[in-house]
């Protein structure tokens, strides 16, 4: 069944007050439900009530704590529908249910993980707990009162501020809680359990002073000090930057070793994946510290954008998600480098963003119409979400950009509203019509803009014919112009930048040219020289650029360019037109070429001690295989595409390997270890550099004595990946995965890595490693942490070894997935998005690929979840 956007209409019934009453058992949890409603003016008085619910029991039913006929109602699993309600009066209907959280495998609801109570109800989880208007746009205040066994969970925690709490003397306690601010049900939590806790304190810009706890496992309490640190810088910057202030007493987070997702905004009570809450030095990696400050931040910012205002319906989930992404994106930004910051995010929008807009699975930012609103969870809707809203910045300026937030905070506070709100705000607070711009939210598709320039010595001119085409996806065919703001530089010879006496043909504001048009030409005078253009400098757009650039071009760029992140631009593209080279050249059976050029461009690069060594280790990062696979398109064979990136890899190790050597020497840190953005950067250089070297050698003995000297996980994980990445059959491989596993057998997080590492080793072979993996005694099927570790970052991040020829890898993936959907749905159907750019595979693979999906579609019960993404990715 196919929810439409048009279909919208608010409920027939307001709901005012909500009150629940949890008896908390592992096998038979009772909920009490009693909710004040009132019929809203002008509905039929024949309407019913109609609540949602999913596997739900019903076993009790009153109105105004009288029995209601059972002629008045009835009650499937997943709807109670009840007649005859008052007129215009308020009246309160109590609902009961019985669950059983300790057989609740779906993680949605509420369910037990390592004897903990707790919950997940984004999107559509609250309805796996009591018969419920289950949507966004339904706000109320919750009371909430939990009673459980005091030794089986001596902490009883939900939403909002604590109310109070007693011993009942028979064995049970139970505590009250009361939540003030209207909120839909997806951002209620309950967690009940025996816990360790961090505390602290904030005291915010108007002197409220708020308690903070994190919860962890017991023993783990050391591992929250720097979500802590973290949650504190969040609230202080959310203050400075956007003007938000924390409204409850105190704030919460609670981390789970069991989570489908990252982590949850909950009211007052976030709940969080462990693996984005637990850190130390021994057992986080510099991308673990950096990911737990922007997830701590991102879920604490969504308090303003997502909870006091919400989403009217689904479809609107950018208007929180791409929002908030943009928020903590900038928070990064300002506490580590932003241009380092900002090429990993463009890292990450084309590996994972990119490959979703140009395949089966694409859809608009704000989409129309869904069947399982767990599968719009997406790359688009977060990472392109938060692109636009970058975007609409970028346009307005700084402090048009900051008016219309106000507007919004202002406007809306307390509302559940639309992305036409959202827009609407800007264009009243700026006077600038975004009609057209807005179509970055529902035209699916990443654009492709086609430059060809020519310079006119006599005239000065420099002109640029820029072309846009917004290619078809699934349901969308033709396509209007977008509103493109192309950032751009034009460099001399010298490396100094061109200023124009004036530009024609585009509106321009600073170095941003606003193009509008399928086609234009537009003509900068004033040039003295012809110029080398930048284009799209800071990723002003998230488009694809098509433009014929020399290595010598490129090169002046990556070592002039004012623009950081365009320099690491211009480096990149020069690596990818090589590296697409050598995989032609690998195809066809002939040698590979590396161009002197790009030794020079990455060697330049990442000696140069005026930059930072987080950027210089971003320079010294080639390409990743699937980059080099997205450039090329289509027919795509992996085994070419790895073994041409091996021999870029190998020659240009060879090329510089003093050079390599010398900065793994200089970037050695000492002292006790720092988690700063600073020596994560000198970490990141001095490892990249390493690589490099090993590459030159040939040999293992290099990495395995960096991995018998780190004392950190960076440097450990990094030195075993090196190993067992490129001696996966040498003695040392194995021993350092032997100690390893044998080091960190206690610690489920860093295990993790130790099945990753293993599940992306390239190669046919690998397929045959993680089925032995999977019979490991450390594996666990039920843990989604686990199985992404090992299926997940098999099937999404080894190209050579799941694209196997043969096509074992995508049956044994459909195996896996109908194994799990009957579990863990959405977890299968994350899973099976790693099918998503089959197409683009040589034709023998892409059959394969097909056949194994074709394999799971005709499978019988398939979960919602599966088979819209199965028949979505077969037919698109
Ligand atoms: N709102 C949560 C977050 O961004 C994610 C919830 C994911 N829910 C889901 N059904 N996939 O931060
Ligand atoms: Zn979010």
């Amino acid at each position: 069944q196919i929810i439409h956007l048009e279909d919208y209409r608010p409920t027939d019934f307001v709901l005012e007050r909500v009150d629940l009453t949890f008896e908390l058992d592992p096998k038979e949890t009772k909920v009490e439900a009693r909710l004040i409603f009132h019929r809203r003016g002008g509905v039929s008085l024949a309407a019913p009530l109609v609540l949602d619910g999913d596997e739900l029991t019903l076993t009790g039913l009153l109105l105004d704590q009288e029995e209601i006929p059972t002629a008045l109602y009835e009650a499937t699993p997943d709807t109670l529908t009840i007649r005859g309600l008052p007129e215009t009066a308020p009246f309160e209907i109590t609902v009961t249910t019985l669950l059983s959280p300790e057989t609740n495998t779906k993680l949605m609801g509420l369910y037990r993980t390592s004897n903990v109570y707790c919950t997940q109800c984004e999107a559509e989880g609250f309805r796996r707990i009591t018969y419920f208007p289950d949507r966004p746009d339904v706000l109320a205040a919750y009371t909430v009162n939990i009673i459980a066994d005091k030794a089986e969970a001596p902490l009883l925690l939900s939403n909002g501020n604590y109310l109070g709490g007693a011993d009942m003397g028979d064995g049970r306690h139970f505590a009250a809680w009361f939540d003030p601010h209207p909120k839909p049900s997806y951002l209620f939590a309950l967690v009940a359990g025996d816990l360790g806790v961090v505390e602290d304190t904030f005291t915010t810009a108007s002197g409220r002073e708020v308690a903070l706890k994190i919860y962890v496992e017991r023993g783990k309490e050391a591992r929250a000090a720097y979500a802590m640190d973290a949650l504190k810088r969040s609230m202080k910057w959310d203050e400075d930057v956007f003007g938000r202030e924390y409204d409850l007493d105190i704030f919460m987070i609670v981390a789970v070793s069991d989570f489908n997702m990252g982590a949850m905004e909950n009211k007052g009570l976030n709940i969080f994946n462990d693996k984005y809450v637990l850190a130390d030095p021994e057992t986080a990696t510099d991308a673990d510290y950096a990911n737990i400050e922007a997830i701590i931040a991102h879920e604490y910012f969504h308090n303003w954008t997502g909870n006091r205002i919400t989403c009217r319906d689904w479809f609107q989930l950018c208007l929180k998600e791409g929002l908030t992404v943009y928020r903590d994106h900038e928070f990064s930004a300002d506490m580590r480098s932003r241009a380092v910051k900002r090429i990993a995010e463009v890292r990450h929008l084309k590996s994972e963003q990119f490959p979703e807009d140009a395949g089966p699975l694409a859809h608009p930012v704000r989409p129309t119409k869904y069947r399982e609103i767990n599968n719009f969870y997406t790359t688009t809707v977060y990472e392109k979400g938060s692109e636009v809203t970058r975007m609409i910045a970028t346009i307005l300026g700084r402090d048009l950009f900051k008016k219309g937030m106000d507007l919004y905070f202002d406007r809306h506070d307390g509302q559940a509203v639309t992305i036409e709100d959202f827009i609407a705000c800007f264009e009243d607070a700026s006077g600038r019509d975004l009609s057209q711009f807005s179509l970055w939210y529902h035209q699916a598709g990443t654009p492709l803009v086609s430059a060809a320039g020519s310079y006119d010595l006599e005239k000065q001119t420099f002109t640029l014919l820029l072309e846009q085409t917004v290619p078809p996806t699934p349901g969308q065919t033709a396509k209007e112009p977008m509103h493109i703001p192309l950032r751009i530089g034009l460099l001399l010879e010298d490396g100094s930048e061109a200023k124009p006496s004036a530009v024609s043909g585009a509106d321009v504001t600073g170095d941003v040219l606003h193009l509008t048009e399928r086609k234009q030409t537009v003509v900068f005078s004033g040039i003295p020289s012809r110029p080398v253009p930048s284009f799209n400098r800071g990723f002003s757009a998230p488009i694809n650029l098509h433009f014929e650039q020399s290595a010598h071009d490129r090169a002046l760029i990556a070592r002039h360019e004012a623009d950081l992140f365009a320099r690491w631009q211009a480096l990149n593209a020069m690596a990818l037109d090589n590296l697409v080279k050598a995989a032609a050249q690998a195809r066809n059976g002939e040698p590979t070429a590396c161009d002197d050029a790009l030794v020079e461009g990455l060697l330049a690069a990442a000696t140069d001690d005026r930059l930072e060594p987080a950027f210089r280790a971003q320079a010294l990062s080639l390409p990743s295989e699937a980059d080099i696979a997205r450039e090329i398109g289509s027919n795509n064979d992996p085994n070419a595409i790895h073994a041409g990136r091996q021999a870029i890899l190998a020659a240009a190790a060879a090329a510089a390997k003093d050079s390599f050597m010398r900065l793994v020497k200089e970037m050695a840190l000492s002292g006790p270890f720092r988690p700063d953005a600073e020596s994560a950067g000198r970490r990141a250089l001095r490892n990249a550099a390493l690589s490099y070297v090993v590459y030159a050698d040939g040999r293992p003995e290099k990495a395995a004595s960096a991995f018998g000297a780190a004392n950190n996980m960076t440097d450990l994980s990094f030195a075993l990946t090196l190993l067992a990445h490129r001696f996966p059959g040498a003695a040392e491989t194995a021993a350092a995965l032997a100690e390893f596993k044998k080091r960190f057998v206690d610690n489920a997080l860093v295990i993790d890595k130790w099945f990753a590492i293993q599940a992306t080793i390239p190669g046919p072979g690998t397929l045959d490693r993680v089925k032995q993996l999977m019979s490991d005694p450390l594996f666990n099927a039920s843990n989604p942490n686990r199985v992404r570790s090992l299926i997940g970052t098999f099937a999404f991040s080894n190209l050579t070894g799941f694209n196997r020829a043969d096509g074992e890898g995508y049956r044994f993936l459909a195996r896996q997935i109908l194994e799990i959907d009957p579990r863990n749905p959405q977890l299968a159907a994350r899973l099976l998005t790693s099918m998503r750019s089959w197409r683009s595979l040589e034709e023998k693979r892409a059959d394969h690929a097909r056949n194994a999906l074709q394999q799971i579609a005709d499978a019988p019960n398939l979960s919602a979840d599966v088979s819209d993404i199965v028949e979505r990715t077969l037919k698109g």
